[in-house]
């Protein structure tokens, strides 16, 4: 009988630590709190810095995939299934490109975002409308 007593309290005691962890949600750094993106890294800038509410922009596009844009490439080929969230798009794309077949950040920028609307033919594709003043 006491035995019974003593593992009833054990599990009721472990009840609470059990949902603890059963219904934790996505880690919060698989997100991002970004609005509008940070242009510093340009040199001169001539435009300001282009809108982006990144989580709420990706739902609304339906992009599951985070390595649409954070791409991970080895030897020039594509990796499947990894990405590069850590690290800006400048880390990888330089102002002024090395060789002639690397897209400069602004191209590759502009080759991301505004290719895909313009595929799409959904989301802004003219200069003011992503380029919106402060
Ligand atoms: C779909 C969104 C989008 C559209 C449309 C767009 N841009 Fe951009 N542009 C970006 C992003 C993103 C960057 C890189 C980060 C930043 O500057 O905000 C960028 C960067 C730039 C830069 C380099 C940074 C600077 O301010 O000097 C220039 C210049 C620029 N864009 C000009 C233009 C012009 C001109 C047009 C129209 C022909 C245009 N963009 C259309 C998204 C867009
Ligand atoms: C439509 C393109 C796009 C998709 C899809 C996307 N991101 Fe991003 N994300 C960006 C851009 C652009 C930046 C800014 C990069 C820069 O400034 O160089 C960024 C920045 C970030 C940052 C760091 C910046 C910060 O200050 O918060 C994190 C973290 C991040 N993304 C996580 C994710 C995760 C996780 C996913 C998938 C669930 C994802 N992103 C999907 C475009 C995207
Ligand atoms: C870890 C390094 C790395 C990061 C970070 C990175 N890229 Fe790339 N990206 C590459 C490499 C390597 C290529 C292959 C072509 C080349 O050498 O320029 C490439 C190619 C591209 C291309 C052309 C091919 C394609 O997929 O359409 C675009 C556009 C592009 N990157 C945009 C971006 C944007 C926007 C970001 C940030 C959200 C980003 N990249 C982050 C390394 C990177
Ligand atoms: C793979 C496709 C795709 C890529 C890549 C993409 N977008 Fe979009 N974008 C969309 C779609 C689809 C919409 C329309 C969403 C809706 O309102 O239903 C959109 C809408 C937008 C809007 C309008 C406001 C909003 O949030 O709905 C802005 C601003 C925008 N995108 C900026 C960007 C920038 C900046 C990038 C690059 C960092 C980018 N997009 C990359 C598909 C894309």
């Amino acid at each position: 009988m006491k035995h019974k007593l003593l593992i009833l309290i054990l599990i009721l005691l472990l009840i609470p630590v059990w949902g603890a962890f059963s219904g934790q949600e996505q880690p919060s750094d698989k997100s991002s709190e970004l609005e509008r993106l940070d242009n510093t890294v340009f040199n001169n800038t001539r435009r300001p810095g282009a809108v982006f509410s990144h989580d709420d922009h990706n739902e609304k596009a339906g992009l599951d995939d985070c390595a649409v844009c954070h791409h991970v490439y080895e030897k020039g080929i594509l990796v499947a299934d990894e990405s590069s969230e850590d690290s800006p798009c400048s880390e990888c794309h330089a102002l002024v490109p090395a060789s002639d077949n690397r897209f400069s950040l602004s191209v590759a920028f502009h080759k991301r975002c505004r290719d895909c609307h313009f595929e799409s033919g959904i989301g802004p594709t003219l200069c003011g409308e992503c380029h919106i003043k402060e």
